[in-house]
């Protein structure tokens, strides 16, 4: 297939957790049905890099530069979309970015797959208990200001990645286990040792949107949920020690003492939304909402067909933990 045959596929966030096992996967699996525009505000930074040698259009674009994203936007048959709320942790431009990306997205004359990389509304689940998971109520606006585009809506996937494994070296203070003063790593968290919550590694984003593309028009309206472990936390944490030779214990705390541990580093509204976040994982599965509406990429829960094929091997805690390097935090 000539290069301007192939479909243009639009990764925002493409140097990011999600987008850039995307951009990669579909440059390493799919360059033979798709071309890869990745879009970054800084083209030369190493991942920017690592993409254009793999034959990516490397474009820059702000979301809060309209005429950027315009551009960057043209000619996509299909758009990768991610803000990134803890990129200046705030709700309003989170969300503003994201109507931006949607009212472009929405005047594009050959757009066939809109897959947008959302999170569940936490403010349905958990008996009401989480009205303030900020990243989570900013997709939420963005999800409602999605469905005021009719003909954007119907050609939309919304995917929802499970906490990524790699959570604990991105934001080491906030989800790791943190080093005391007996050289002992502590995992604090508010809920009990036994929670079980669906995690994931983020690249494996890359599988799941190919597949999501590869399948047409098949996951136009649905949700899909890449979520690869649901084993119980303190299993997690003593796989790790183990792993790498170390002490680690888990420590249940009360939300306020988290959330008083979490103000000394951040502000009080955001230590309220990151304990809120934390607490509202004891809901394991049921943090994806409806299981009704929601497909699995992999077959967890159980019941779901899976969409990724099945040679894939999603990667476990087992595996990320002994490829990854600890030697940030350890
Ligand atoms: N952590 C989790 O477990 C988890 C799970 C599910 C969903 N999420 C959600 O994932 C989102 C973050 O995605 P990520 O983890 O991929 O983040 P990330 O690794 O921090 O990367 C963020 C990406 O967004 C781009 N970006 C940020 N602000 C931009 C702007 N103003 N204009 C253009 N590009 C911009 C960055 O591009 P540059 O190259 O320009 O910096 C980068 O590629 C958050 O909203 C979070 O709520 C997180």
């Amino acid at each position: 297939m000539s290069a301007t045959a192939k479909k243009l596929v639009i990764v925002l966030g493409a140097t990011g957790a999600q987008g850039l096992p995307t951009a990669k996967y579909l440059l390493q699996n799919s360059s033979g049905l798709f071309r890869v525009r990745a879009v970054t505000r800084d083209r030369n930074k190493p991942a920017s890099q690592e993409l254009a040698a793999l034959g990516a259009e490397v474009v820059g674009a702000d979301y809060d530069n309209e005429a950027s994203l315009a551009d960057a936007l043209t000619g996509a048959h299909a758009v990768f979309a991610i803000t990134n709320f803890w990129d200046k942790a705030s709700y309003d431009l989170e969300v503003a970015q994201g109507k931006l990306v949607n009212k472009l997205a929405s005047q594009l004359p050959n757009l066939k797959s809109y897959i947008f990389s959302s999170l569940p509304d936490a403010r349905k689940s958990g008996n009401g208990k989480f009205q303030n998971i900020l990243p989570y109520n900013a997709k939420a606006a963005i999800r409602d200001d999605l469905y005021t585009y009719p003909a954007l809506a119907s050609i939309t996937t919304e995917i929802f990645v499970a906490f990524y494994y790699q959570n604990w070296l991105k934001y080491p203070a906030v989800f790791g286990p943190l080093k005391d003063e007996n050289g002992t790593f502590v995992l604090s968290m508010p809920y009990p040792r036994s929670t079980r919550f669906p995690s994931t590694s983020a690249d494996d984003t890359g599988v799941v949107v190919d597949s999501i593309l590869r399948a047409g028009t098949k996951y136009y309206g649905k949700i899909v949920a890449l979520a690869t472990e649901l084993s119980q936390q303190d299993d997690m944490l003593a796989l790790w020690a183990n792993h790498l030779g170390i002490k680690a214990v888990f420590k249940q705390v009360s939300a306020q003492e988290h959330q008083k541990r979490m103000s000394a580093r951040m502000p009080d509204h955001l230590a309220v939304a990151v304990t809120e976040l934390c607490e509202n994982l004891c809901y394991g599965e049921k943090t994806f909402g409806d299981s009704k509406n929601v497909i699995s990429a992999r077959d967890m829960p159980a019941k779901h067909k899976q969409i990724i094929p099945s040679s894939y091997k999603l990667k476990s805690w087992e595996d990320y933990v002994k490829e990854e390097d600890w030697s940030e935090i350890v």
